[in-house]
């Protein structure tokens, strides 16, 4: 009797083991695919054939389809956690999330067979050495709403057809090494999306089609960015952020309208000329840096302006006035 209980039971949880795997066949064949191409690391030590791998770490299903819908692979100790992204990745057709971050030993192409990932909505490749270019097959993942393949070792030239990513809304290409122009594309995304391209080699001007778009935040520091940048601005704009300093910029500020909205202005380290207009005392600066540039005149008098230091208008042409040194009219 006790025996045929045992049984049962065994019986039971041998069932409802393996009634409760959830998990796709195939997309568990995908990942124990990829785990493989990865080296087998310790931190995907719970993927395990044997159990359901909608419980794996760093993996999620859907509650319905119960399809792997996010796989996001972040070493946050230590990593030596050496080798390429794996093409298994485009097996896993439902993925809205894929992510690799602070895998410095990940290196590589950006791989070709995440074309395929046609749902993906958010993409985030940062912080490995990862190499080559910006591929312009991104431009099929018209689902993407977040693209972000900043601190890598990425080269070569941002492609036009990103553009095409009609649903985006943050792109973050900073700290690579990425050279050429701003594609003038640019201007069409359909999305008011926010752009950070800083820290790259970046040449040419800023496509004054940038103009056509109202982001909140645009990050173009340190690059090699020459001409004019006032197509940024614009009273109707709602821009809160923008920093496009160590560049090569040449244009007169005394015309520029700024947007209320603007709480950050950081433009230090070009050669922008003109004087500092009076609506800047309507604004409230959280940041503001001016310095190094070729700008002349009094500092107006009002708003935050004086809230700020004299580093933040020091090596200009001319500037004068609090919290600068008093004009003097000669
Ligand atoms: C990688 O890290 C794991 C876990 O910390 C450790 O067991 C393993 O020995 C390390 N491998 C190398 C090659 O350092
Ligand atoms: C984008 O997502 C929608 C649902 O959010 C889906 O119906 C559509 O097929 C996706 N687009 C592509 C190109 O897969
Ligand atoms: C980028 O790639 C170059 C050339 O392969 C290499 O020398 C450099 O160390 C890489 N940079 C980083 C941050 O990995
Ligand atoms: C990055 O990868 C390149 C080869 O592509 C290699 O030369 C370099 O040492 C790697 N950098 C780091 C920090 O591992
Ligand atoms: C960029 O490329 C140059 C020349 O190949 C190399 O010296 C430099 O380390 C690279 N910078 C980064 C951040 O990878
Ligand atoms: C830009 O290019 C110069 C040489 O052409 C290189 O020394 C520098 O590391 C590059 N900067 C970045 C951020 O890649
Ligand atoms: C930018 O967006 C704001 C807020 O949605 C809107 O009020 C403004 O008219 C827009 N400006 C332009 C130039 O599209
Ligand atoms: C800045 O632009 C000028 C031409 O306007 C050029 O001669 C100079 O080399 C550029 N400087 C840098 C650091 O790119
Ligand atoms: C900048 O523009 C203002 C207003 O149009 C003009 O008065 C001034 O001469 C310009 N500054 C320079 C250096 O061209
Ligand atoms: C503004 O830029 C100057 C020049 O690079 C720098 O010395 C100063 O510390 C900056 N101010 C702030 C608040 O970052």
């Amino acid at each position: 009797m006790a025996t045929t209980m045992l049984r049962l039971s065994l019986l039971l949880i041998l069932l409802s083991s393996v009634v409760s795997d959830k998990c796709n066949p195939q997309d568990k064949k995908a990942l124990l695919q990829i785990k493989k191409d990865l080296n087998n690391p310790y931190l995907l030590a719970s993927w395990d054939q044997n159990t359901d791998c909608c419980d794996w770490y760093t993996v999620k299903c859907d509650h319905e389809t119960h399809r792997i819908i996010s796989l996001a692979i972040i070493d946050s100790g230590p990593s030596n956690f050496s080798a390429q992204i794996p093409p298994s990745v485009g097996e896993l057709p439902y993925l809205e999330t894929l992510e690799f971050h602070k895998l410095p030993k990940l290196t590589g192409p950006l791989q070709p067979a995440i074309a395929k990932l046609t749902n993906l909505k958010y993409l985030r490749i940062s912080n490995t050495n990862l190499s080559g270019s910006v591929p312009s097959f991104l431009a099929q993942l018209t689902n993407l709403t977040n693209l972000d393949l900043s601190f890598n070792n990425l080269t070569g030239s941002i492609p036009d057809s990103l553009s095409q990513l009609s649903n985006l809304g943050s792109l973050r290409l900073d700290h690579n090494n990425l050279t050429g122009s701003i594609p003038s594309s640019f201007g069409s995304f359909k999305s008011n999306l926010d752009i950070i391209l800083s820290h790259n080699n970046l040449t040419g001007t800023i496509p004054p089609s940038i103009g056509n778009l109202n982001f909140t935040h645009i990050d173009l520091s340190r690059n090699k960015l020459e001409g004019d940048a006032s197509s940024i601005f614009g009273p109707n704009k709602m821009v809160q952020i923008v920093d496009l300093s160590r560049n090569n910029l040449t244009f007169n500020l005394s015309n520029v309208e700024f947007p209320t909205s603007l709480t950050s202005l950081v433009i230090n380290h070009n050669k922008v000329y003109g004087n500092l207009p009076q609506g800047l005392t309507k604004l409230k600066f959280q940041f503001l840096n001016v310095s190094y540039n070729r700008l002349c005149g009094q500092i107006p008098v009002g708003g935050t302006l004086q809230s700020f230091d004299i580093y933040e208008y020091f090596h200009n042409k001319c500037l004068c006035g609090s919290p600068l040194p008093k004009c003097t009219s000669n």
